[in-house]
């Protein structure tokens, strides 16, 4: 009989590979409702997730005989400590699963091209990388489930990146169903200098709400954004229910708002902000409007497209 793992005398058992190099890519929130709190201290969501081309690139390599994370990123106020997700991510697994992982060690170079603050997902897509990565790198064997999981764990936004494309979340935003991939669609991300703490954007909303209120039917608002995609109509139902809230307490994220809707674009908040998305009909309009804009509250300037493949690759 032959063992378990039986290779011809000419073939090599594979080794398990030490590094991977991993792109985490961004998301907006095309449509972002908040229908009220939950037990947990949580607020329940419905809303459209998009991946979006902007990636940050990770590379992970084991370190072998070491036990520590060491994160080194191109941008230089990068948070490399404790707090960083991509460390907290790492340490989940290293808590949730010791008997499987002989040498921690772990090193991460991140490109770090989505900007942080910005409602954009970026942090979460890293931790979601690494989850990715180090299943793969020490072999743990998570499946799906598994990892989403933890991903939740981790923080409402990181199980996204692990599906990407088109997608609408309830619950925390982790409740996700994947839709009908949105077309090729150039988006303009503008930032302005303003950052937004998420935890104290639902604070505004929650003073803003104190009496609970009649939450929508959310299969009505799954299948009216599946067939606004098929019919091409969905510019038309950006909405964001921070966007309010928070253009009123910042002065120059409302007045980039303002700036992207007078030139016609259908425009909206990302997540607790602040960036905000204009989405153009074609890239001959992104371009035409990216070339010709003059900041109006020291806003920089970012031109992506929505994509529709995972959104760790
Ligand atoms: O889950 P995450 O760590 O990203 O959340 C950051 C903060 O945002 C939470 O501490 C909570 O105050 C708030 N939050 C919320 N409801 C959600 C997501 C986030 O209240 N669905």
């Amino acid at each position: 009989m032959l063992p378990d793992c039986y290779y011809p005398s000419a073939m090599e058992p594979p080794t398990p590979p030490t590094a991977l190099r991993l792109r985490a890519c961004a998301k907006v929130n095309f449509y972002l409702r908040i229908l009220g709190t939950r037990p947990d201290g949580y607020h329940n969501l419905a809303t459209l997730f998009q991946a979006i081309e902007l990636a940050d690139t990770l590379e992970f390599t084991l370190e072998k005989g070491r036990d520590q994370i060491h994160l080194w990123s191109t941008q230089p106020d990068f948070p490399d400590g404790p707090g960083n997700l991509i460390h907290q991510a790492w340490r989940l697994l290293l808590d949730r699963y010791p008997s499987r992982i002989a040498s921690p060690g772990l090193r991460c170079r991140i490109d770090k091209v989505i900007p942080m603050q910005a409602g954009l997902g970026g942090g979460s897509a890293d931790a979601a990388a690494t989850l990715v990565a180090l299943n793969h790198l020490w072999q743990l064997g998570l499946a799906q489930p598994e990892l989403r999981d933890l991903a939740l764990e981790l923080g409402s936004d990181v199980p996204f990146p692990l599906i990407g494309g088109t997608a609408f979340g309830t619950g925390r935003g982790e409740a996700l169903s994947s839709l009908s991939p949105i077309p090729t669609t150039h988006l303009l991300l503008l930032l302005p200098p303003s950052g937004c703490s998420t935890a104290a954007a639902f604070g505004w909303w929650d003073a803003a709400h104190p009496q609970p209120e009649e939450s929508p039917s959310l299969t009505e608002l799954q299948q009216l954004w599946s067939t606004a995609i098929e019919q091409g109509t969905w510019p038309q139902f950006l909405h964001n229910d921070f966007e309010d809230l928070i253009c009123s307490r910042h002065p120059d994220i409302a007045a980039v708002r303002d700036a992207l809707r007078n030139r016609g674009l259908p425009t909206v908040l990302t997540g607790s902000g602040s960036a905000l998305v204009g989405v153009c009909a074609s890239y001959d309009e992104a371009t035409a409007i990216a070339q010709a804009w003059v900041p109006v509250a020291g806003e920089r300037l970012i031109l992506t497209a929505t994509r529709s493949g995972p959104g760790i690759w």
